[in-house]
């Protein structure tokens, strides 16, 4: 930290080579938005995609399917060609289908293939639910108490898992590992390429929940082996709130049967000949199940646009840039309000957001929104702000970082009642 000024925080801004992007946003007037890292905001050029799209129905009608402007029908894989590049993916790894949560289970269904004393799946105790109650229900399906058969690798200060203790869990009795790309509380980056090749040393599939890392940290998911992955598209993606999310398998697995087969599966020219028998897709594709949700993909076109344009390793760069003078900030200005930094400190260990962790979490989080700034409350004790590279400033973090002080020198946190809301 070089001043702790609000001048040296526009000169920052004046050295930032995403600056020009902050324009194709809507930022609301008044308002600074420190969580795309869980819904990103709209641009300008998603906004375009989503409008076509619906002109396309509105011109069209069924047409839209093979006409328009962005026909319906292989939609779902120029998107994938448009994600591969931050997934570290070819284009036929990757699909955009479904949810997180269902392409899990899709996953799950496929690759979970328990055989003698192999049954179990291990995940780990900081996981987001929706992976831990997939998991279970995925167990249970195949007859198995998810109480003796999840192992949950524990985390020894509830904030990070370390590697080592994933390895040493990855026993005989294991056959597939998911885990978290980033821990969606803590911002800890996973050693993906680490934990790939340790697990395949022992004969187990790996797989990756990529919720807190696609679009703001680069993969090599295809270089590193990795079995599967999936994830979002409305966080750092800014695809919209439901928007569709994305699958990758590793082209060893192609010709592999989904578990959960749906006729968007298919091989595209087999699809319409509307046989019994199912002619899965030779790629990534063969996890899609039924219709795409055209209208909740849409606005990923024109997104993803920008993302090709500025790179992910430009996104990256500033990502950290901006995340480090955050936290020096907070250091120099908030040292005695009793903060921590909960997020690990190292750059290739820590994702998109800081994670600041305080007793009175809730309360501090009601007040930033009052004061115009929307941060995210994880419980039991986490702030979390993530400065997101397209559209945040050096002056935006800098103003944040001014509120909060003022909040806690004023106490104004103390006229909040201590209960989370309902979406928090
Ligand atoms: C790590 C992680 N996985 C999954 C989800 C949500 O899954 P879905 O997109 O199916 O709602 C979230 C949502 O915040 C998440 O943080």
């Amino acid at each position: 930290m070089k001043e702790p000024t609000l001048e040296y925080a526009r000169k920052l801004d004046k050295g930032d080579s995403l600056s020009r992007f902050r324009e194709e946003f809507y930022l609301k007037p008044a308002t600074i938005y420190m969580d795309g890292n869980s819904l990103g905001l709209l641009s300008k050029r998603a906004e375009r995609t989503l409008l076509e799209s619906l002109l396309d129905w509105k011109e069209h009608g069924i047409d839209g399917w093979t006409k328009g402007k962005h026909p319906w029908f292989d939609l779902s894989n120029r998107l994938a060609g448009l994600l591969a590049p931050l997934v570290g993916a070819s284009a036929e790894e990757a699909i955009v289908s479904g949810s997180t949560t269902v392409n899990l289970h899709q996953l799950v269904a496929t690759f979970y293939k328990p055989q003698g004393k192999r049954t179990k799946i291990l995940a780990d105790e900081l996981n987001f639910p929706t992976d831990i109650y997939a998991l279970k229900s995925q167990l249970r399906i195949h007859g198995y108490d998810p109480e003796e058969h999840l192992i949950r690798v524990k985390s020894r200060d509830g904030r990070v898992i370390e590697e080592e203790d994933i390895i040493e869990a990855m026993t005989d009795e294991v056959a597939l590992v998911v885990l978290p790309t980033v821990q969606y509380r803590s911002g800890q980056i996973l050693d993906m390429k680490r934990l790939t090749e340790e697990a395949h040393k022992r004969g187990i599939l790996i797989g990756f929940d990529g919720c807190h890392s696609v679009g703001v940290i680069p993969h090599a998911f295809s270089e590193w082996k990795v079995d599967f992955a999936y994830w979002c598209n409305y966080k750092y993606l800014n695809g919209g709130p439901g928007s569709v999310g994305g699958l990758y398998v590793n082209r060893a697995h192609f010709g592999a049967n989904p578990g959960l087969a749906g006729w968007f599966g298919s091989r595209k020219d087999k699809q319409f000949d509307l046989e019994h028998t199912f002619t899965a897709a030779e790629t990534a594709g063969a996890y899609q199940i039924g219709t795409p949700h055209v209208l909740s993909m849409a606005p990923l076109l024109g997104s993803l646009e920008i993302f090709e344009e500025a790179g992910i390793e430009n996104i990256r760069k500033k990502s950290l840039e901006i995340n480090q003078y955050f936290m020096e900030l907070i250091e120099v200005e908030l040292a005695d309000f009793g903060f921590e930094i909960g997020n690990p400190r190292d750059n290739a260990r820590r994702g998109g957001h800081v994670c600041l962790e305080h007793p009175e979490a809730i309360r501090i989080c009601k007040s930033l929104k009052e004061n115009g700034i929307i941060p995210d409350f994880r419980a039991p004790n986490v702030i979390r702000l993530a400065p997101i590279a397209l559209y945040t400033s050096y002056e935006d973090v800098w103003n944040v970082v001014r509120i909060l002080k003022e909040i806690m020198v004023e106490k104004q946190y103390e006229k909040f009642a201590n209960e989370r809301e309902v979406v928090a």
